[in-house]
């Protein structure tokens, strides 16, 4: 799909893009090239995947132009207070001289020296703060954040320093993971939602869930193209990862297809609920159930 949805900057973003994380060496860059020269334009990786480097081989192998193709990385977050040398460190790694967007990854610094400890003398506002001098230098087209709850997001845009509203909140998103109220927040502050894990993940209990196959079967389309279909539809960029070919061919050939609003409505009643991702593994609690 060449669909794109435009961002508060004036960029377009488009609807699906290649997710990296969880990419392996030797495979991301092949998955890269196989996604540009069929159709992707849409790149997302972080310097915390360990993977830019490959990625960058993979964008140049594909012989796309760097100004078609919409690249994303994260700032890590033992780097939250060398927000320069962080956007050097993967301009570097990744090959290029500008990102379309830089997202701080998390709402939490750690000490690079320990990353159990979080950052006491430090605020991801002051973060931000760092990410919005970047903007003038050409190196970053989009500024956003990502994992990013009400909570964070109140406080950082009631910050009196906060010029710029975050372009981006990449969060977690599918049909257990819908968080309507981050949505519709987001939507209020013209912050665009972009979706990982929008297939669950590794081995996602979504693939068999019943109403999901019925749709599946009923349109002649895969489990994982519904959900990509349903995400955009439902107005977010969807991020789904692969390393093989025949998928990730799949997962962006859905032009010309589309659910119905019945069917939309009808995902959004699955009960289920898990996080792919969870924030057990930062020093702090990140995630208040704000973002349901
Ligand atoms: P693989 O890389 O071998 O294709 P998510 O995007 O939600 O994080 O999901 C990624 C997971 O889903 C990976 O394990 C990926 O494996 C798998 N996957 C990606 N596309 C499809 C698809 N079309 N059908 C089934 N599994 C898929």
């Amino acid at each position: 799909s060449t669909e794109t949805f435009k961002l508060n900057t004036g960029k377009e973003i488009p609807a699906i893009g290649l997710g990296t994380w969880q990419s392996g060496p030797g495979e991301v860059g092949n998955a890269i090239e196989v996604a540009l020269k069929n159709g992707y334009r849409h790149i997302d990786t972080a310097f915390a995947y360990g993977n830019e480097k490959e990625v960058g081989e993979g964008l140049r192998a594909s012989g796309v132009p760097r100004e078609e193709i919409f690249l994303t990385t994260k700032l890590n977050n033992p780097w939250h207070k060398r927000v320069p040398e962080a956007l050097e460190a993967s301009l570097k790694n990744l090959g290029v001289d500008y990102l379309d967007l830089y997202l701080m990854h998390w709402p939490s610094s750690t000490d690079p020296s320990d990353s159990k400890k979080h950052y006491e003398d430090w605020d991801y506002v002051n973060t931000w703060h760092e990410l919005q001098k970047l903007v003038d230098t050409g190196k970053v087209r989009s500024l956003g954040v990502s994992n990013f709850g009400i909570t964070h997001l109140e406080r950082l845009l009631s910050d009196p320093n906060t010029k710029i509203v975050p372009a981006v909140n990449q969060i977690e998103l599918h049909p257990a993971n819908p968080s309507p109220k981050l949505i519709a927040y987001l939507k209020e502050k013209g912050i665009h939602p972009s979706g990982y894990s929008p297939l669950g993940s590794i081995d996602s209990p979504l693939y068999r869930n019943e109403t999901l196959k019925f749709i599946a079967e009923s349109k002649n389309l895969s489990v994982a193209q519904v959900l990509l279909l349903w995400g955009v539809q439902k107005g977010w960029s969807v991020l789904p990862k692969s390393v093989n070919a025949e998928r990730i061919k799949a997962n962006f050939d859905l032009d010309n297809r589309d659910l119905t609003e019945e069917e939309v409505a009808k995902i959004d009643a699955i009960p289920d609920r898990f996080k792919v991702c969870g924030d057990k593994w930062l020093p702090i609690k990140v995630f208040f159930g704000d973002d349901e």
